[in-house]
């Protein structure tokens, strides 16, 4: 039996972490296992890889920032989600690969064509079997995240890279459009709740 892969995604502020403890605490009711884990992390060298890759003292090439990223997520897969999925259990991910098209990819540059290279190379075919994309504007995000903790790396950078970073995702969720859905994160969480219920149900039974 295999479990459940779902990821979240989203630019900086979108509303994710809240999102994710919502359905961890929904699955956990129906009496689902899940492992909840983050990328770039989740494993001790994955973390180590975020330290580095969040650091914004340390500038690096945009192609070694989207190799780091796969790099973790080999470390990832291997270690954490394949075991947990051959489990049965199910993985709540906090980003996953959507996350490199849509900030290496849209955001700095690199190439779309390299990184479809990479994602098959590491993922071999894997896919989540769900991917939540929490889409709101730029500004709201930024006021969002501004309130919560000092900025990391991504977070320092300006308003136009993270309209790249949303057009990055949006263009994702159109070419992988049975995979992932598109939720509104402006409206109140309430609202969220009801529309990630209608999804998630089904998948559950
Ligand atoms: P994030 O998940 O937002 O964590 P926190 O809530 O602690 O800020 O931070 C991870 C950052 O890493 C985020 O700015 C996006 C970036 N990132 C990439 O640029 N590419 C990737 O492939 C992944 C997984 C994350």
């Amino acid at each position: 039996m295999h479990g459940k892969f779902i990821t979240l995604e989203g630019i900086d502020g979108a509303g994710k972490t809240t999102h994710l403890a919502w359905l961890a605490g929904f699955i956990k009711e129906r009496g689902i296992k899940a492992v909840v884990t983050r990328e770039p992390g989740g494993t001790t060298i994955g973390e180590k890889l975020r330290a580095l890759l969040l650091d914004k003292n340390e500038a690096m090439h945009l192609e070694t920032e989207a190799l780091l990223m796969f790099a973790a997520r080999r470390e990832h897969l291997d270690k954490v989600i394949t075991p947990a999925l051959a489990r049965g259990d199910w993985v709540l991910c906090d980003r996953f690969t959507d996350a490199t098209f849509a900030y290496q990819g849209s955001g700095r540059g690199v190439d779309w064509a390299r990184l479809c290279i990479l994602e098959q190379w590491v993922q071999a075919g894997l896919q989540p079997d769900l991917t939540l994309l929490f889409d709101v504007a730029p500004e709201v995000g930024r006021q969002r995240a501004g309130s919560i903790k000092a900025p990391d790396r991504f977070e320092l950078e300006r308003h136009d890279f993270f309209e790249r970073v949303r057009d990055g995702y949006l263009r994702r969720a159109r070419e992988s459009a049975t995979r992932m859905r598109v939720i509104d994160a402006g409206t109140p969480v309430e609202q969220i709740q009801r529309e990630l219920r209608q999804i998630m149900e089904p998948l559950c039974r």
